[in-house]
């Protein structure tokens, strides 16, 4: 399936969904690594929203991003009931263990508030990590 193909298939796999247009952005970073230019133009066009307003929704999320980055990701949670757990004083050793390898992706909550500090990675969730469990995330990533 071609690129325009696949972007269709999305396209049509949301028809009449209320409130599609975060869906259909979390499928086409999926599955091209990146919401295009293109891509926002063409979404926008289906959705009967201008481009301005599809940029917007992207630039906000941090799970959209506008060039594909073949890296590993590790998203951690910088919101407030993270930080109050320690969450940024887990940050260096991180981003030491990252180097250029691994992209540390912050986000603002995962959804484990009382169970702080809380990091993703793919379609995992971890609760409580400390920084041993943190670097090995990187590591391992
Ligand atoms: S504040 Fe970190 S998971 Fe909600």
């Amino acid at each position: 399936m071609t690129g325009p193909d696949k972007l269709a298939a999305i396209l049509d796999a949301h028809a009449g969904r209320e409130g599609p247009l975060l869906p259909i952005l979390h499928d086409v970073q999926a599955a091209f690594g990146c919401v295009s230019a293109e891509a926002e133009i063409a979404i926008a066009a289906h959705l009967n929203l201008s481009r301005a307003e599809v940029h917007g929704v992207v630039s906000f999320y941090h799970d959209f991003t506008a060039t594909p980055d073949p890296r590993p990701a590790i998203q951690l949670c910088r919101a407030e009931a993270c930080k109050a757990r320690g969450i940024e004083a887990l940050i260096p050793a991180a981003t030491a263990a990252a180097g250029s390898r691994v992209r540390i992706a912050t986000v603002y909550c995962l959804g484990l508030c009382s169970a702080g500090p809380a990091a993703r990675v793919g379609d995992e969730l971890y609760a409580r990590i400390d920084e041993a469990a943190l670097v090995r995330l990187v590591e391992s990533a």
